[in-house]
């Protein structure tokens, strides 16, 4: 039993001032709920001397880790730092001192999440990481307990919003993708090297989480396939438009018979698809579960307060345990290893854009191959580009990856004058 909980915070950029803002305008609502007083008593960062634009208490900023790890009245940790190191070795340090964790550390958790979860329930601790996934959305929540009574198969997510924010430019604007991220970097969503948000590799961190919490299935980060949004061009994305269709940069998760597929990469939306309308740095994450149907959450999945307000929720839920003096309540996450399903082997329809000569028998010839590999051709279209060349735009009816790969090589191959532009899948 508790009158005042502790936190510490390790970091203090803007996930950590998100936190510290959340806590000080909600402070009396706060204690209300927990039923204690909940305290930042110190804040570790690497340079406690720079001046900030937040007023805090004298003492509060350190300099050191330990002070916040070693200090026996703090309660709850909040990793705030993110990469692998030294945050794994802070949360294993604060686990052995008996202290709960909240982190957003995404990558740390989609290559550690067996491993750090078990950590803390042989310790009988809390590890809460809401804001680790779709920032203030909540997800690893209402997938660890409203849903738990659901097994639940496949999950979707349009998990980063520095891609979403490009692609909704390029599609509302016109713009061209490099234009769209230099004012995604301008308005402060992507960071200067924006690789992992533009490769993908922000939103394969937070399927695997996903995968973890909402399949109970462990995979590894190697056979994640991932593609960012780099090739997409302002002209696919007025074809895609043209044929009733959306591109987004979509992640999935799910569980076949004894595989399972974690991949990322854009994906044509048709716009009857409840995602098609996720724009801007919006994120949402649709669930399918085996009583519940599909659920969807939308909302904030980046940016200061939004992630702070996740991070107060999991604290919240801690705290609420310590003042009442109850042991951690969450389900157990079990997590299975299963073997990944090889790309190669995925059914979907497939966008394919494709530089033709305009000349007799040259579609003919296109739509033989594709024939040849058992590809069948639900929507076709023409575009000229000037008097000689032309563009194909092709839907195909649900075919194999493998097909669409065989098929290509052979159109290229085949002397028919005619060169892939683009290969995009497209959700049914
Ligand atoms: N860079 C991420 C995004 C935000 O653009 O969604 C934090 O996960």
């Amino acid at each position: 039993m508790k009158e005042i909980v502790h936190i510490g915070l390790l970091g203090f950029g803007n996930v950590g001032t998100g936190a510290y803002r959340t806590l000080q305008e909600n402070r009396e609502s706060i204690a209300q709920k927990v039923g204690a007083e909940v305290r930042i008593k110190r804040i570790a960062v690497a340079h406690p001397d720079r001046q900030r634009d937040i007023d805090l208490e004298p003492g509060v900023l350190t300099g050191d880790p330990d002070d916040i790890l070693n200090d026996p009245e703090i309660d709850i940790v909040c990793e705030l730092i993110g990469g692998v190191q030294p945050a794994r070795t802070y949360i294993q340090t604060a686990f052995e001192r008996g202290k709960h964790v909240v982190t957003c550390n995404k990558e740390l958790l989609a290559k550690h999440l067996g491993e750090v979860t078990q950590e803390a329930s042989a310790r009988g601790l809390f590890l809460l990481f809401e804001g680790a996934v779709a920032g203030g959305v909540p997800v690893i929540g209402p997938l660890t307990t409203s849903l738990a009574g659901n097994r639940i198969d496949k999950i979707v997510g349009i998990v980063n919003g520095t891609t979403n924010f490009i692609l909704t430019k390029m599609s509302r604007d016109g713009q061209e993708f490099d234009q769209a991220l230099s004012e995604a970097q301008r308005l402060g969503y992507a960071e200067a090297d924006p690789s992992s948000d533009v490769e993908g590799w922000d939103a394969a961190y937070k399927m695997l989480i996903l995968a973890g919490v909402g399949l109970g299935v462990e995979t590894s980060i190697d056979t994640v396939h991932t593609e960012g949004i780099s090739g997409i061009t302002g002209r696919d994305i007025v074809y895609a438009r043209d044929l009733g269709y959306t591109i987004k940069l979509l992640g999935t998760a799910r569980r076949n018979a004894d595989t399972v597929e974690v991949r990322v990469h854009p994906t044509m939306l048709p716009y009857s698809h409840p995602m098609a309308r996720v724009d801007d740095a919006y994120n949402a994450v649709m669930v399918s579960g085996s009583s519940v149907g599909n659920v969807m959450f939308y909302g904030s999945g980046a940016g200061p307060l939004p992630t702070g307000s996740a991070v107060m929720g999991d604290v919240v839920e801690i705290a609420r345990n310590l003042a009442i003096g109850a042991p951690p309540t969450r389900p157990r996450l079990t997590l299975t290893p299963l073997p990944v399903a090889p790309l190669s082997d995925i059914v979907c329809p497939f966008y394919l854009r494709m530089t033709v000569a305009d000349r007799p028998r040259v579609l003919a010839a296109v739509a033989g191959v594709l024939g040849d590999h058992g590809v069948s051709i639900h929507s076709v279209a023409q575009r000229d580009v000037d008097e000689n060349g032309a563009e194909i735009i092709l839907i195909t009816h649900p075919a194999r990856e493998s097909s669409i790969r065989d098929a290509i090589i052979e159109i290229e191959d085949a002397g028919i004058d005619a060169g892939i532009g683009a290969v995009i899948r497209v959700e049914g």
